[in-house]
């Protein structure tokens, strides 16, 4: 690979121990894809910092580079944590695991990462149509290049990190032209009308495509526009399910145009295999359950929806929980709905989920959800049963009369 001469220094080791780990990790992974040269990110974003999910090994990684003195050289933003770092002893987090979140977030921050923790970075500095990024939270891939038309492949977490420090990564894989064409043509047809507005016929449909063609490039026609929840839901599901990094998605993906008339192995999703994995007759919940929105975190339109359908609730039937990012807990706080949510008796947490968190272990007997990213992980990491709702009447499964 082609290296810059000051490139070169970085990797003889001229600059310091761990950027030369860091550009040669980069280097390594950028020829194994037959990468010719590094190029320059606007943006990493960088998942893997619960201590729930690294445990050790990742705390004395990220340790070794705090203690290097490297910093962020590019706009860097951190993936939720294991826990609220507010309200964590409210959610029965024990204080050796708060101890050891607090010191990895606050070496980080110390490294240069903006105080994010969130899957939605995109929320926070739009990407830009064809600019590079170094992203390695899958849902926020997905976003990255299937909503704004941003270039990243879908990294490990570790190597997000190193190219935080390096502010490049390699010229390989989606970032160039040739490897985004798409590979299959998705034709929804009856369900269309429902996937474009419901994030659980979207995340049902994401959900199938991810195990049907794996890391595959989806190109889907459609007649309407789907909302930016849709998109986000069903990306979430897609890079879940499968991994896909990147679908062309009709009247959203700015480069759909390009690629709609190419002549590609289709396949079609119908109602009955919709119907397999969600469910539309109304759950009854009780106290020991919960419906869960967040998975990717909310945004400000997925909270107010939830509003507008228990704010008049004498009381709630179950658990309700949003886990969201820090600037959307702002904005429904400045709006007023987040102090009556909380005086219904709704969880709202920020910085965490309750995929990432020790928290969320086995504690309710069943989840009620419209993330499909959140019914392929409970189950798995949280032994927790989980079912994907299409998101309708909530009134009726929430209130209490
Ligand atoms: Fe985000 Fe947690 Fe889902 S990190 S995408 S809310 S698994």
């Amino acid at each position: 690979m082609y290296l810059t001469r000051e490139e070169e220094k970085i990797y003889d080791g001229e600059r310091g121990e761990a950027l030369q780990k860091a550009i040669r990790a980069i280097v390594k992974v950028g020829e194994a894809l037959g990468a010719d040269r590094l190029i320059p990110i606007q943006h990493a974003h960088v998942s893997g910092i619960s201590y729930y999910n690294i445990g050790e090994a990742g705390y004395k990684f990220i340790k070794y580079l705090y203690t290097s003195s490297v910093k962020t050289v590019v706009y860097s933003t951190l993936n939720p944590l294991g826990m609220d770092l507010d309200k964590w002893e409210e959610l029965g987090i024990n204080k050796d695991f708060a101890s050891k979140q607090t010191e990895l977030v606050n070496m980080l921050l110390g490294m240069g990462f903006e105080k994010s923790f969130t899957c939605t970075p995109y929320l926070l500095r739009q990407p830009k149509f064809r600019e590079h990024l170094a992203w390695s939270e899958s849902s926020a891939v997905g976003m990255a290049n299937t909503y704004y038309g941003a270039y990243t492949n879908r990294e490990a977490g570790p190597l997000a990190l190193f190219s935080s420090l390096i502010g490049k990564t390699y010229n390989g894989g989606l970032h160039l032209i040739k490897n985004r064409k798409p590979t299959v043509k998705v034709l929804l047809k009856e369900i269309e009308k429902d996937f474009v507005i419901n994030e659980g016929v979207a995340s049902a449909v994401g959900y199938i495509i991810g195990e049907k063609i794996g890391d595959g490039i989806p190109l889907i026609p459609l007649r309407l526009k789907p909302t930016f929840d849709v998109v986000k839901a069903y990306t979430a599901a897609a890079g879940a399910a499968g991994s896909i990094a990147l679908s062309y998605l009709e009247n959203v993906s700015p480069e759909y145009s390009l690629y709609a008339n190419e002549n590609l192995e289709k396949i079609e999703i119908d109602i009955k295999e919709i119907k397999d994995i969600l469910v539309d007759a109304l759950p009854t919940l009780n106290e020991n359950d919960a419906y869960f929105i967040g998975c990717p975190h909310a945004s400000v339109e997925e909270i107010i929806n939830l509003y507008n359908n228990i704010h008049d609730c004498k009381k709630l039937k179950t658990n309700v929980v949003v886990s969201t990012s820090r600037m959307v807990y702002e904005a429904i706080e400045k709006m007023g709905i987040k102090e009556k949510l909380l005086n219904l008796g709704v969880v709202i947490i920020r910085d965490t989920c309750p995929i990432v968190s020790p928290a969320f272990q086995k504690r309710f007997e069943k989840v009620i959800t419209s993330s499909g990213k959140a019914l392929f992980y409970l189950p798995k990491q949280q032994s927790q049963p989980t079912i994907l709702l299409k998101n309708i009447n909530l009134r009726d499964i929430l209130c209490r009369e």
